[in-house]
């Protein structure tokens, strides 16, 4: 079975449409936006199209490569004393010479709503509840509990090890009570790991999911979205082969992406005053 991530982010775009309706307050996020990556362009003019749709005001901040660590710093210590402003995000990566850890560390918790900073990261990792759960591994989850994919008790691979999904889907995942393996590129034997896992979440950016690893009562889900030599859009597993082996499968596109978004809009639309 396909699982639908398009439809599934429809459905929840509009909920959170819905859902902005009824506050008090119209969310406004700030998406801050530094140098000319062309994927980031994309991700953030995607991002701000979203938000137009349900009715979430939103403001890009374009900056130059060449600002400074400290005049970034100033920016967002400005909007988040910005009573207006309720919802920052920073897109990453940032150029080399700005430490994107401090820039994270510097953003409101309560405005963070890729759910990046320290405190959000650590009440995740403590079972508190965070302000915000990151956008795609939330995606992610949504996706599973659509499908009533069952978490609670199974085997979970998790391949990538990133901030932004390897490490906190796996602590989501947790949080419900899988079973959590964290694969990367150190990782042994990663083919017998994922041939008995119930569910397998793959965040490499490389084709890496084949089909003789997979087993045919499993779940996959595909992080990975790049282009083939091609120029085909395609993700981190062997779709053709593997989805007539598994149970459930993600397709890129039309899986994680939209989720990601939708997740990403139903944070910017909670707002903490
Ligand atoms: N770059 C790639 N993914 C993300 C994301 O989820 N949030 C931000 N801020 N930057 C990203």
């Amino acid at each position: 079975m396909i699982l639908d991530g398009k439809a599934l982010a429809n459905k929840v775009l509009e909920s959170v449409e819905e859902r902005v309706k009824q506050l008090a307050v119209q969310p406004h996020l700030v998406v801050i936006l530094v140098g000319e990556n062309p994927a980031s362009r994309i991700y953030v003019r995607n991002k701000k199209l979203a938000a137009e749709k349900v009715g979430i005001k939103s403001t890009v901040i374009e900056l130059l490569s060449t600002i400074s660590e400290e005049e970034l710093l100033d920016k967002i210590t400005e909007l988040n004393e910005d009573k207006d402003v309720t919802g920052i995000l920073v897109q990453l990566p940032l150029p080399e010479h700005i430490d994107k850890n401090k820039v994270i560390t510097a953003i409101s918790p309560k405005k963070d709503v890729d759910g990046f900073t320290p405190e959000n990261v650590g009440r995740l990792v403590t079972g508190l509840e965070p302000y915000y759960y990151p956008a795609t591994p939330q995606g992610i989850i949504m996706l599973l509990d659509e499908y009533n994919i069952q978490i609670e008790g199974a085997d979970a691979v998790v391949i990538g090890r990133s901030n932004i999904v390897g490490k906190p889907v796996a602590q989501m995942l947790l949080r419900r009570n899988a079973t959590v393996t964290m694969a990367h590129s150190h990782t042994k034997n990663l083919e017998d790991k994922i041939k008995t896992a119930d569910i397998v979440i793959s965040a490499a950016g490389k084709k890496i999911v084949r089909c003789k690893m997979v087993n045919k009562n499993s779940c996959v889900i595909d992080v990975g979205i790049f282009r083939d030599t091609n120029g085909k859009l395609t993700g981190d597993v062997d779709f053709d082969c593997v989805s007539s082996t598994v149970k459930y499968i993600s397709p890129v596109p039309g899986g994680v992406g939209p989720m990601t978004i939708a997740s990403l809009m139903y944070n910017a639309s909670k707002v903490y005053l």
